[in-house]
């Protein structure tokens, strides 16, 4: 999604703007912008492709080297932006920052404005004229249009009346001509935070960004402005009534959020799961209990609870249908899984005495947001499982569970998946001791196993290298298959999802049972099949489906605990993992599955941490 930067303050502002878009590269883009006041008019610089053409195009023009800057007026307010094209192909024309026709507003915008057509129309009418395909630009125009009408040159009032007339998301920063010491800031369904510094005030898309500049950090919510100058922030709900918000203080220390020593995020953020699992876990794991402070699922709520519904999309969606085979397991509770972007639209059976457990690593996912609003108007209890503190859905849901991973900014989730699966851990058997559904032998016994899990996963990364010979023999590989059942089937799909997104190889995932009835047509010589096995009292079952695909050609690697030693005598390679109790064998069997997509990629060159296409936050349908 797109990525958006501010500031005002001492320092000059686009050496600030630049480390604030790089700190955002990961959320995807195909080009880059920043607007600020020189010299009684607002000049902006944008262009199509890489931030390194920005930035070759504002040293070219001395706006970024000190000595290139000197005996030029300082610039200390800049607005920036990294755009991934939803209205509008990849083009110079099309980046942001949008100029308004009189050239006094320019805007920075995240989001989709629903209604842009209509107001496009309406502002056509007055004879406005459009030099891009993008909603956006409508919005500067739309702004400008009421700054110079019924607002009588006041930014507040035009930038307030326009937002009234818009339908949609918007996480938007806006610069006037007439203002150059102003900023001005407001977000509807996309993140935006504000940075509190001394001298200066920041505003970005997420946290990491503000992170150099300071640690105090106020959330915008939803149908809010903010206005900004170097020496304060004001806050407004869009109806214009004053907001006084405390700001949060944020711990990560910067080193989190940069690559630390490794090549790729993704590695860097896979050595830290024993490090995030224990952060997850074992404040919650203490004196013998599962302690979840204020959960407000009764075991009453829970024992007249109607069903439980998991809603997510993409990784949190596979974490979900891990936790579906727990909860069901332990609770004797029926539990169904959705991705949000259908949950949505299907008019689920969800009432007040429905749970409703939202999982997102970012928290600000659109569909999966807006699967939580149906949930809640329809009276279900929302718990939501997140890893962004103060994220939309954190501040939204009636009972958050953070998963404490740290901030992730590789695309390709890791870390959040194995910690959103301890929270569903920890979830699930706290729930099931409160409805008496297991006994206090079982309750301690799966305290200690969960305890265990990062010490189990800090020995597979240990022997990452066996996975990265495998990957340097199987990376021409054109599909992949990933067989499984019970869980190892529920794990499949995550392995597959994490290899396809960043090596660009067919995969697919598949319940080992169900390949006879029509997909093993697919099973050719040399077909590379990977089979989870974690689950023993499923084995069996699993070799006779190995058997069938061997028989057909394929070439079968096998992730398998180490007690199940007949799994190496039907695979052609295996690769064993600590001995676990099988239903959290996912929280440990998935790592390898990760290092397995991650040298995949490695090996064909592939943008580990920024796939094609693809967005760390998707903030829009
Ligand atoms: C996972 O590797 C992908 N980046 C993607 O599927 C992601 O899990 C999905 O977009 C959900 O994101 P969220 O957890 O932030 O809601």
């Amino acid at each position: 999604m797109c990525g958006i930067v501010g500031y005002i303050g001492d320092l000059e502002a686009l050496p600030v703007l630049m480390k604030g878009l790089k700190g955002l590269e990961y959320r995807g883009y195909d080009s880059a912008g920043v607007a600020f006041p020189d010299e009684g008019h607002l000049r902006v610089i944008k262009k199509r492709g890489r931030l390194s053409v920005l930035e070759n195009m504002l040293r070219e023009q001395g706006l970024l080297d000190e000595a290139a800057r000197s005996g030029r007026q300082a610039i200390h307010l800049g607005i920036g932006h990294t755009r991934w094209a939803t209205h509008g192909a990849p083009s110079d024309e099309n980046s942001h920052p949008h100029v308004s026709r009189g050239g006094r507003i320019c805007v920075v915008h995240n989001g989709i404005i629903e209604n842009y057509i209509e107001l496009r129309k309406h502002l056509s009418d007055k004879g406005y004229t459009f030099v891009s395909q993008t909603d956006t630009e409508v919005l500067a125009h739309l702004i400008e249009y009421h700054y110079m009408t019924n607002c009588n040159f006041d930014l507040f009032c035009a930038v307030q009346t326009a937002l009234l007339e818009v339908e949609g998301s918007y996480a938007l920063a806006v610069l006037c001509m007439d203002f150059p010491d102003t900023m001005v800031a407001a977000r509807k369904d996309s993140p935006l935070v504000v940075g509190l510094g001394k001298g200066e005030n920041l505003i970005a898309s997420d946290i990491p960004a503000l992170l150099p500049h300071t640690r105090e950090v106020l959330i915008l919510e939803d149908s809010e402005i903010a206005v900004l100058t170097k020496d304060s922030v004001r806050v407004y709900t869009v109806h214009g009534d004053p907001i006084v918000r405390e700001p949060i203080h944020i711990d990560w220390d910067t080193e989190a959020a940069e690559k630390g020593g490794y090549e790729h995020f993704m590695m860097k953020e896979m050595f830290e799961e024993p490090k995030a699992m224990r952060a997850t876990l074992t404040p919650r794991i203490r004196g013998g209990r599962i302690v979840l402070e204020n959960f407000p699922f009764t075991e009453e709520r829970i024992r007249n609870a109607s069903g439980i519904h998991i809603v997510a999309c993409g990784t949190a969606y596979h974490a979900g249908y891990v936790g579906k085979y727990i909860i069901e397991k332990l609770c004797r509770i029926p539990v169904t899984v959705d991705v949000a972007s259908e949950f949505r639209y299907r008019d689920p059976l969800v009432d007040s005495n429905s749970l409703v457990i939202i999982i997102s690593q970012s928290g600000e996912t659109l569909d999966t947001i807006a699967a939580m609003r149906e949930a809640k108007k329809r009276g279900a209890g929302i718990l939501a499982i997140v890893n962004v503190v103060g994220s939309s859905i954190a501040r939204e849901a009636d009972y958050v569970l953070y998963t404490s991973a740290g901030p992730e900014i590789a695309v390709a989730s890791t870390k959040a998946y194995n910690t959103q699966l301890a929270c569903m851990y920890l979830l699930s058997i706290e729930m099931a001791k409160l409805i008496g559904k297991i006994t206090d032998d079982e309750y301690h016994r799966y305290q200690s196993e969960l305890l265990l899990i990062p010490d189990k996963i800090q020995t597979i990364l240990e022997r990452q290298s066996e996975i990265q010979r495998f990957a340097s023999q199987h990376f021409n590989a054109e599909s992949i298959f990933f067989i499984g059942r019970g869980l190892d089937y529920a794990l499949s799909m995550e392995a597959s999802l994490k290899l396809k997104e960043i090596s660009y190889i067919h995969s697919e995932a598949y319940p080992g049972g169900e390949l006879k009835h029509g997909t093993i047509a697919l099973i050719e010589k040399g077909t590379l099949v990977v089979c989870p096995l974690t689950q023993d009292n499923l084995m069996d079952k699993m070799i006779s489906n190995i058997q069938e695909v061997r028989a057909r050609g394929a070439i079968v690697l096998g992730i398998a605990t180490e007690k199940q030693k007949t799994a190496l005598q039907v695979c052609d390679q295996v690769f064993c993992i600590p001995d676990i109790d099988p239903i959290f064998a996912p929280a440990i069997a998935v790592t390898p599955c990760q290092l397995f997509a991650y040298y995949m990629a490695v090996n064909k060159g592939c943008d580990v941490d920024k796939p094609r296409n693809l967005a760390k936050s998707v903030t829009v349908e």
